[in-house]
């Protein structure tokens, strides 16, 4: 039987699927509130929905998402065990970035799931997930693999800041980093290390097939 906050978390992905907050609503097809376990103990936040994720209501679904799961199987989890949101629940038209307006109009829901889902680790993912969850302007760059305790919704939480699995789709040298910053996530949670050490080579051959190297 499904927990208490697990059919809140349902029960308010339903609320937000008619949100209309900001003009966001006006363009997309459907809002991505998110995807995977509602009792996670860690959480993915990435920046918004792209276009595959827009059709299909689900976060990371397209190449980004691909290579995250890759990442995620390296260290022995997968999607269905985490839970992945985005800072916007709706997509940007092209793609282009979160205006501060809509950061501001959406993010009551982010820390609403924060609440319900109460992860003990919260990975973001690039810049603005970063500087939204740090409250601090310091850049992916500088603070990537750098963990701090945070207190979100009223929880202690660990912050774990790393590159978008976007950036990392075209740098090799960046793809190199994220996994490094990945292999740290067991021991973060408390785990004993993945079995295996992350498979760059599945990873590395895996954005060849995209001709992305
Ligand atoms: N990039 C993101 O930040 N989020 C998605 O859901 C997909 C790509």
């Amino acid at each position: 039987m499904a927990a208490a906050a697990d059919l809140s978390l349902i029960a308010y992905g339903d609320v937000v699927a008619g949100c209309e907050r900001c003009s966001l609503a006006q363009t997309r097809t459907q809002v991505v509130f998110g995807a995977g376990s509602p009792s996670a103990e860690l959480m993915f936040v990435g920046e918004a929905p792209g276009f595959h994720e827009d059709k299909q209501g689900v976060p990371f679904v397209g190449a980004a998402g691909k290579l995250l799961g890759k990442l995620l199987e390296g260290i022995g989890l997968s999607r269905d065990e985490v839970w992945i949101a985005n800072v916007l629940k709706c997509r940007p038209p092209g793609n282009r970035n979160p205006l501060p307006e809509e950061i501001e109009a959406c993010e009551p829901h982010l820390w609403r799931q924060i609440e319900l889902i109460q992860p003990r680790l919260i990975a973001t993912l690039g810049n603005f997930a970063t500087k939204l969850l740090t409250g601090k302007p310091d850049g992916i760059t500088q603070v990537h693999g750098r963990d701090q305790e945070v207190v979100l919704g009223g929880n202690v939480v660990m912050l774990y800041p790393i590159f978008h699995p976007a950036a990392a789709l075209y740098t090799p040298r960046m793809l190199q980093v994220l996994e490094e910053d990945f292999a740290r996530i067991p021991q973060l949670l408390g785990r004993s290390p993945a079995e295996r050490e992350p498979d760059r080579e599945a990873a590395v051959g895996f954005a060849e097939q995209l001709n992305l190297f």
